[in-house]
């Protein structure tokens, strides 16, 4: 969480720090604020509230000259959102500037030591107490400020990104990381710092991603990467392969609106080059390369959070069924705490949208150690989780800006059914005709997702209709039960409207007890094994008078003469099905988000980055 920025050369730095920020703050918008160094001047604003809050707060006459600033969008850990909590924080001195992204879990007894030698504190932050142990090592060690960074961060236990400004030093940005993110991009005579490469990619495509426990030592015309142990570096340039209108609304009301109709766009990229339906062939390099370990395991298991976590219970009804091989799907936050059994052979997927996700990360370092071969289903280039798998699948979905995710999650979708095929191929689980058959169908997808999404208006309506209910339920069998999940998630996140995703036959054990006229039931009812099953389901809700929406096969006649409402989709195979069913039930709690006046991009108390635990 929290997003930061900073600049270092010929440009003034203020409008490049804004600007960065406003990008950034799909990573955390509760409060923001800048610090600029003018010559041995420092310069802090900060806000509580959004990026364009903090910049009306700045008066016409603040100085914002300077060629140096760092600025931060934050998600708040420790502190309540508040003007005091934003970040820069600035050191007893008042010589030292530091934003910070991530927690340190071991303030408190830090802070202890420093209240115990007369510091005084003026935020609630762990970020501040980091902030004066430095300065306190500095000071006590007569060191450089680079020296006493090494020290700290040494001493600290924790998640952290910071950025770090010295009034006697105006000339160097210092940089640190250790399970947030960093990129730093290289210009000519100038260096751009940011949690990721979209504040970064309008000035320059060279990016330095640096690792966990290096320091950056950044200046106009310089950068110097070192480990803790204060041995240098060579930094890894690497080439973004993004283009700036890719961050840009382009024409949309909101991000989560241009995600959702980029798919039939994001999934054929997905898929480009690796199905060739007419050669009956589907090229995955991370799994043809890695079949030997793939074909060995005796398990899978899926470690995700969120909307990633329902693309793992997907691919573990797909990899069952094609490949006949035990899949397990963890919640990372869990997996990385409860002692699993792990053992060499183990192969873990990590699906990841942002490669960024602190619990998924930590999960896949300790099943690492343990001898797991990881492999990552990740969206974001050069990201940490894509870095620290073994092999992988990127899903090419471009950057997904929107805090709720869509088209990372039916890219994930098509990453991992092309998996699940091309293992049971190896493996000699599917026949040719099965196989020819889904590769067909998989190539279909794009089509389909324009279809439903050329005409939006009948949802638009069926919103209208429902947007003041207070509990919306998801019901859905087989490969629907992840899409119903789904559909209540995104519901939730953009709507702040309770909503629960069942599998529709666990709705007689306890659910069903919700059920009266005021509630709306969300079926995802598409022509599958289940549909006679689901059918019923659906007749079991009416009779309780509950509200009834489908989401049914085009040409079913059944459905609509029992639901209140009908949103129809292309007909698909079922296995192929939740790429297309997830796609109304998106703009459902988009289109209900909006008629409620709620900013979709930024719900409440999210962030798009979980980069805390
Ligand atoms: O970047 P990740 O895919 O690892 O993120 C996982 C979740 O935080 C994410 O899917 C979250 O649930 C989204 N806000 C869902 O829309």
């Amino acid at each position: 969480m929290c997003g930061i920025v900073g600049y270092i050369g010929p440009r003034q730095a203020y409008p490049v720090v804004i600007k960065g920020l406003k990008r950034l703050e799909y990573r955390g918008y509760d409060s923001a604020g800048i610090a600029l160094l003018n010559q041995q001047q420092l310069n802090v604003y900060k806000k509580k509230g959004k990026v364009a809050d903090l910049e009306d707060s700045i008066v016409a006459t603040s100085d914002l000259g300077g060629h140096i600033a760092i600025g931060h969008t934050r998600w708040a850990t420790h502190g309540e959102p508040s003007d005091r909590n934003s970040h820069p924080h600035v050191s007893k001195s008042g010589q030292l500037a530091m934003i910070h992204n991530g927690i340190i879990e071991n303030y408190a007894p830090i802070k202890e030591e420093l209240l115990q030698k007369g510091y005084e504190f003026k935020s609630d932050t762990d970020t501040e107490v980091l902030l004066n142990f430095i300065e306190e090592i500095r000071v006590k060690n007569e060191c450089s400020l680079e020296e006493a960074l090494r020290i700290a961060l040494k001493r600290i236990v924790g998640a952290y990104c910071i950025l770090l400004v010295d009034v006697n030093d105006p000339d160097t940005i210092l940089a640190a990381r250790k399970g947030s993110p960093l990129v730093i991009g290289i210009g000519k005579d100038e260096h751009f710092l940011a949690s990721d490469a979209s504040p970064i990619i309008e000035y320059t495509k060279e990016v330095v991603y640096v690792n966990d426990y290096q320091i950056a030592i950044v200046k106009r015309d310089e950068l110097v990467l070192k480990n803790l142990g204060n041995e240098k570096e060579t930094p890894f340039i690497t080439k973004l392969d993004m283009e700036l209108a890719a961050i840009e609304k382009g024409g949309y009301d909101h991000f989560m609106l241009k995600e959702i109709h980029e798919q039939p766009a994001t999934i054929a990229d997905c898929l480009r080059g690796r199905l060739q339906v007419e050669h009956s062939h589907l090229k995955l390099a991370g799994v043809e390369n890695n079949l030997d370990k793939l074909l060995a395991a005796k398990r899978f298991i899926m470690v995700a959070c969120g909307t990633s976590w329902h693309a793992g219970l997907v691919a573990e009804y797909l990899i069952e069924e094609l490949c006949r091989i035990p899949v397990e799907v963890e919640y990372a936050s869990e997996f990385r705490y409860r002692n699993p059994i792990i053992e060499p052979g183990d192969v873990i997927i990590a699906i990841s949208q942002s490669g960024e996700t602190a619990d998924t990360l930590v999960a896949l370092e300790n099943a690492k150690e343990k001898g797991a071969f990881i492999f990552g289903v990740v969206n974001s280039v050069g990201s940490s989780i894509a870095r620290l798998s073994h092999a992988g699948a990127y899903t090419h979905s471009g950057p997904e800006i929107g805090v709720a995710s869509t088209k990372a999650f039916t890219g994930q979708l098509a990453v991992l059914t092309m998996m699940a095929l091309k293992i049971a191929q190896a493996k000699g689980t599917i026949d040719e005709a099965r196989f020819d058959q889904l590769l067909g169908e998989l190539a279909a997808v794009p089509d389909k997702v324009a279809a439903i999404l050329k005409d939006s208006s009948n949802i638009e309506r069926i919103a209208a209709k429902y947007k003041d209910a207070s509990d919306f339920l998801f019901l859905g069998r087989g490969y629907n039960f992840p899409v119903a999940l789904e559909g209540a998630l995104k519901l939730k996140e953009i709507s702040y409207i309770h909503a629960e995703g069942y599998p529709a036959a666990e709705m007689k054990h306890g659910p069903i007890a919700l059920v009266d006229e005021h509630l709306p039931v969300v079926f995802v009812a598409t022509r599958d094994r289940f549909y006679e099953k689901i059918v019923s389901n659906v007749q079991e809700i009416k009779a309780r008078k509950g509200k009834v929406i489908c989401i049914a096969s085009e040409g079913d006649r059944v459905i609509p003469g029992m639901a209140d409402d009908t949103i129809f989709v292309p007909d698909a195979d079922e296995l192929i099905g939740p790429m297309i069913s997830v796609v109304p039930l998106q703009l459902l709690s988009y289109f209900v988000g909006v008629l409620k006046g709620y900013d979709v991009d930024k719900p409440r108390n999210l962030a798009k980055s979980v980069t805390v635990e």
